[in-house]
């Protein structure tokens, strides 16, 4: 046997500030069946995570529901832990980021890297909010996109045309907890000097750590060249104040990863495990992250280099995941596919969403769909209708006519060395995370193991006189089948496996598969899973569906919306210079990938225009088609993430459902200028 390893590994922390949904639990399924596949093949392996509980949108939504953040944070820490537990993900320490061990360990790294010189201050004008007197993150800046115009967008990139930008470079920013106008204001900040650790990240890039496409990215930030990064944040921040600074505070994101050694620390104390094994050696412990490829960028670069500055070891690898989409699309609170952990658990069975996650996921970034069709469908075919079913097709008989005895030998052992020595090649699969070669070369098992029962027919042979031990042997076989199936599924099935190692009487463990239950009494067969009706995804959707107002609330707890501020006034030639028109709407389309968007063709008296309008929330589109409306005619063509969009449509109302396509009387003509 291999020696044991001692591996550590970690989920990114969740944000307390909201509920987990699907999206989420790609990350902690994945991990979960990671560690656990590490244990099954003997090693030691700690998986510990926390809730990511610092950040200025954690401070306002609890100062919007009139609570202490500790308050907030306990309440959705509590909701988080039940949500991991019920879905089977199992940590051996689930912690806060707003913690005495994080405090100490963020000091203890602040002040290492400040002594050793790679610590800047500076000051820095920045946005800031003078009726809420704080200073603004560019997520709560919105304004005009200065690329395309489009108007109520985040300071920091336009959901219209996917321009990124700095939020002072917003046309008419306002606060989105105010509303008033940001100045820019001076202040002093501490920044992590990450250029002193070019050369460290590049070689530490190029030993493997991370995947290729990783290290693509990786050498575009090179280039782009290490900008100093800001760790502080002024009061009111809700987080640790930094050691000889009054006043300021450590950025979430530096105390934030942190929180992985909290987490541990706080383990090792309990368990006295030692600390310093994982965090300060490399040679004889792993260390591996997994996280979503939206924050690789702190993962690769800004961690590894404080933990080097700081003296403390480097991650082994840092493992990087793809978004889920539903149904092919962003997952969507309309639509009913912003599905929360909760209202999936109140409809379906945990292992399904880890059986289906497992069959798609690799270990590439590529992003995952969840098509709930093809959901339904997989786990009913593939678990219910081949897994499980070997074991209910052979149990009845052992349990009924035989007295739970199993038959002393095998009558096809060289079917069942088969599947034993699959073994190998599927451990590198989970090893490797190609979770989806792994189920499918499970599931090409599981055919061969039915095809092996479907030719024996003990149903058939059981009514034939003296074959009893034939019909014994048959069973035995089939039974150790699905023992091999079901222990090679164990990661990513742990209550089925629980199931089945109370009816076989036997634990499933990898290693000792070679050799087969055999002479062995097993116990009473119990339904261990059960199909998916189309009723539980239908109720599931439903319970999703959020409507306008909803959604406006929600969106109010994130980062409330404020109306435009007055518009100002402008001159009579001003509005001169618009060409407004009597359009006439021919086609109006759903475009492929946007949330907001339709694509209208419209007539203006002989001429067609192309023109993407924000109106998808209000319309089906067939209903305008054949419409009169009124458009800019003379508005300089943009450039969309979709197409070029020649003009702009009119509408009034807040957005949303409530959005009003403005026509003229009857009697108007497509072409005729509007004044
Ligand atoms: N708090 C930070 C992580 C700090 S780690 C030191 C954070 N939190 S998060 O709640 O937004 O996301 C937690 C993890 O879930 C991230 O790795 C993120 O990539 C992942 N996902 C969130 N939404 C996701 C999908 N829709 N699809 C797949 N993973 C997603 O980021
Ligand atoms: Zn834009």
């Amino acid at each position: 046997m291999t020696t044991q390893r001692k591996i550590l590994v970690t989920s990114a922390l969740p944000y307390a500030n909201g509920p987990i949904h699907l999206g989420h639990l790609v990350e902690y399924i994945q991990t979960d069946i990671w560690a656990r596949f590490q244990r099954l093949q003997g090693h030691s392996c700690y998986y510990v995570c926390a809730d990511d509980a610092h950040g200025t949108p954690i401070m306002l939504r609890a100062r919007q529901d009139g609570i202490e953040p500790e308050q907030l944070i306990a309440t959705v820490q509590k909701e988080h832990e039940a949500d991991f537990a019920e879905f089977l993900v199992e940590f051996d320490n689930y912690y806060s980021t707003h913690s005495e061990e994080n405090r100490a360990l963020a000091s203890e790294i602040y002040l290492k890297l400040r002594d050793e010189g790679h610590i800047a201050t500076r000051t820095i004008s920045q946005s800031y909010d003078p009726e809420a007197e704080m200073f603004l993150p560019d997520r709560f800046i919105k304004g005009t996109c200065p690329k395309c115009g489009a108007e109520d967008q985040y300071g920091d990139n336009c959901e219209v045309c996917g321009a990124t930008y700095a939020p002072t470079e917003l046309i008419n920013p306002v606060s989105a907890i105010s509303g008033a106008t940001p100045i820019e204001k001076d202040s002093e900040q501490y920044f992590f000097k990450l250029s002193d650790f070019a050369d460290m990240l590049q070689q530490w890039m190029r030993d493997g750590h991370v995947q290729p496409e990783i290290a693509n990215k990786l050498d575009e930030w090179f280039e782009e060249g290490l900008q100093d990064w800001d760790i502080s944040r002024n009061a009111p921040y809700w987080g640790f104040e930094i050691p000889g600074a009054p006043g300021k505070f450590f950025y979430v994101w530096m105390d934030a990863p942190i929180g992985y050694m909290a987490s541990f620390k706080n383990l090792c104390d309990r368990e006295d495990i030692s600390f310093d094994d994982y965090w300060h050696s490399e040679s004889d412990t792993e260390l591996y992250h997994f996280i979503g490829k939206d924050i690789a960028r702190f993962h690769t670069l800004f961690w590894p280099a404080v933990l080097h500055g700081a003296g403390f070891r480097k991650p082994t690898a840092v493992y990087c995941h793809g978004f889920l989409t539903v149904n092919g699309q962003k997952m969507s609170k309309s639509r009913g596919t912003f599905i929360k952990a909760r209202t999936y658990l109140d409809k379906l069975k945990p292992e399904y969403l880890r059986y289906y996650y497992a069959a798609k996921l690799s270990s590439g970034v590529d992003d995952i769909d969840l098509n709930l069709d093809d959901f339904m469908q997989r786990v009913n075919s593939d678990l219910v209708g081949k897994v499980v079913n070997i074991a209910s097709r052979c149990a009845g008989f052992i349990n009924k006519r035989f007295d739970n005895q199993l038959a002393a030998s095998l009558p096809d052992a060289e079917l069942y060395n088969e599947l034993v020595n699959a073994g190998k090649s599927i451990a590198s699969e989970f090893e490797n995370r190609e979770y989806s070669k792994a189920v499918r070369e499970i599931m090409a098992l599981a055919d061969k193991a039915n095809v092996y029962i479907d030719h024996n027919k003990p149903w058939v042979l059981i009514k034939e006189e003296g074959k009893e031990a034939e019909v014994q042997a048959i069973c035995t076989q089939g039974i150790n089948l699905f023992r091999v199936l079901m222990t090679y599924l164990k990661p990513i099935l742990p209550q089925t496996a629980l199931k089945s190692e109370s009816f076989l009487n036997s634990e499933l463990q990898w290693h000792t598969l070679s050799k087969p239950l055999l002479a062995h009494s097993i116990n009473k067969f119990k339904l261990l899973m059960t199909r998916i009706e189309k009723e539980q995804i239908d109720a599931m959707v439903e319970q999703s569906t959020e409507h306008l107002e909803q959604i406006e609330k929600s969106e109010a707890a994130s980062g409330p919306l404020v109306d435009d501020p007055l518009a100002e006034q402008i001159q009579f030639d001003d509005f001169a210079k618009i060409d407004l028109r009597v359009a006439k709407i021919i086609k109006a389309e759903h475009v492929e990938g946007a949330d907001k968007l339709l694509q209208l063709t419209l007539d203006i008296g002989g001429e067609t225009r192309m023109v993407f309008a924000g109106i998808k929330s209000a319309y089906e589109p067939e209903l305008l088609e054949g419409r009169l409306t009124v458009m800019v005619a003379n508005l300089a063509p943009r450039k969309m993430r979709f197409g070029v969009s020649e003009g702009m449509v009119l509408a009034a109302g807040p957005g949303g459902k409530e959005l009003y396509v403005l026509s003229p009387d009857d009697g108007a003509q497509p072409g005729m200028r509007i004044k």
